[in-house]
């Protein structure tokens, strides 16, 4: 009898060896290594269908057909998307549990069933009388939607290629597994297998393939980093269970750009898109707000947006001071604080610095730095920035003011939802007038704050 070979697998990012080990050498995660068999005719598969495959082709006898896209008309997540799902194309979903993934495919999988496309969707987590409860609560009724509760790849693999539906959304990837593959369900050689099959699918049979993948405690999509690389489009959705915005963002978009933001609210009536996200990100805005909160204007992907972001600065009790963010990028904080201490000679050695970004939306661009600066330097000297000024630039390593992109764009939102003044970085070169906003250009950071303290007093 041929003697059983096994391998030791990294659970969080894939890396094999033959012997057990404690911690992972790729990625540094204690405890990681699983025991998976080595299916040897499960690789002389793969072989087989390579062999299949088309011959090398001069570059210049290929066609560029111009991709199809099938609009979910759900314009927050078609935005993300690039403009629609691309037929014969990879698409994962992840977040965290209860987020409402399962709610937003539903959704999607109905306005596509009303284009007259057919959906498959294959339930590996709930049964089909679960889904059937949440597709009443959301009106969901067509004859186009299949649900499909399976956990086996090979009979969902059978359907979908007898069924040949356009779109299929498997619900999720870490619930399903193949039996050529020794190893459990979720683990990184079952998630591995699986996806590069439906990889094979989608391309062949030209279905549009949605797969939900579960984010892990650390943040990471779970079990394997690898998956992201498998797929065509990464979208993580994120907010916070316990509020009712949701953010869609796309991690990877091999169709589109991959700064765009979705933003939908969580009802009674499942998610709906929020059109006007500054609205929403201004509604629990104090007019007559404390010291240390600022209004910047980000401009997340083409469409710009009004985020709250609050500092508080307090003398620490610690020997060393804390520093906390949320929605921020910490390093970007630490550099901000280190210039207000260098080149405005605010002294921060002995105090707690926390900031946050309100809404539980991440903020990555570095636009929002003469924002964050404000907000802790005023909590810092105890002045409130009048609450009808907005600001947006770069801040240097010398203190100052760098430009930003879609400056008129971001003045205008500003202006439309009634905000009085702004503050600018003066290298942005702005000349033209705008109706009942006053335009600040600042072209030093000290400059900045001398502006929001005077308009106080
Ligand atoms: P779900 O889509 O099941 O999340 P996931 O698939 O990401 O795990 O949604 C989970 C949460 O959404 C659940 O806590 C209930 C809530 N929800 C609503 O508030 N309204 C609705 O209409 C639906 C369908 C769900
Ligand atoms: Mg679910």
């Amino acid at each position: 009898m041929a003697k059983i070979k096994t391998k030791f697998v990294c659970q969080q990012c894939g890396y094999e060896t033959a012997r057990y080990m404690g911690k992972c050498p790729e990625c540094g995660n204690w405890e990681s290594f699983v025991e998976e068999t080595i299916n040897n005719e499960s690789q002389q598969k793969n072989t087989r269908i390579i062999l299949d495959t088309l011959p090398p082709t001069p570059i210049n006898n290929i066609k560029i057909g111009e991709e199809i896209r099938i609009p979910t008309n759900i314009s927050e997540f078609d935005r993300v998307l690039g403009g629609g799902l691309v037929q014969g194309s990879l698409v994962l979903i992840a977040g965290d549990p209860g987020i409402g993934k399962s709610t937003i495919l539903l959704q999607s999988s109905n306005e596509l069933c009303r284009q007259d496309k057919k959906v498959l969707y294959v339930s590996a987590e709930e049964s089909a009388s679960q889904i059937k409860l949440r597709a009443d609560r959301l009106n969901i009724s067509n004859n186009n939607l299949y649900i499909y509760p399976q956990t086996n790849f090979d009979s969902i693999k059978h359907q979908i290629t007898t069924e040949k539906p356009d779109v299929v959304v498997i619900d999720s990837i870490q619930a399903i597994y193949s039996s050529d593959i020794q190893s459990s369900a979720g683990s990184v050689s079952q998630i591995r297998e699986c996806c590069n099959a439906l990889m094979q699918i989608a391309k062949q049979e030209n279905i549009t393939i949605i797969v939900i993948g579960h984010v892990t405690k650390e943040g990471n999509i779970a079990g394997p980093k690898i998956l992201e690389h498998m797929v065509d489009t990464v979208i993580q959705f994120e907010g916070d269970k316990y509020k009712s915005y949701r953010i869609l963002r796309a991690v990877k978009n091999r169709f589109g750009n991959t700064s765009e933001v979705g933003i939908f609210e969580m009802g009674e009536k499942g998610l709906k898109e929020v059109i006007n996200p500054s609205e929403l990100f201004l509604k629990e805005y104090q007019q007559s707000q404390a010291t240390g909160s600022v209004i910047i204007v980000t401009n997340e992907g083409t469409r710009p947006m009004l985020v709250e972001i609050q500092a508080l600065v307090g003398t620490t009790p610690y020997p060393t001071p804390r520093r906390v963010t949320n929605g921020v990028d910490l390093s970007r904080v630490l550099q901000i604080l280190a210039v207000l201490e260098k080149r405005v000679g605010l002294n921060l050695s002995k105090q707690d610095v926390y900031v946050n970004v309100i809404g539980g939306i991440d903020i990555q661009e570095p636009a929002a730095d003469l924002g964050i600066a404000l907000a802790v330097a005023t909590c810092a000297r105890d002045v409130v920035i009048d609450p009808h000024t907005a600001i947006v630039g770069e801040v240097g390593l010398s203190g100052e003011i760098r430009a930003v992109n879609n400056i008129e764009k971001r003045i205008k939102e500003v202006q439309k939802l009634g905000f009085k003044k702004i503050i600018i970085p003066q290298s942005n070169n702005v000349e033209e007038k705008f109706d009942g906003i006053k335009i600040v250009k600042v072209g030093k950071i000290i400059e900045a704050i001398t502006a929001c303290i005077t308009a106080n007093n």
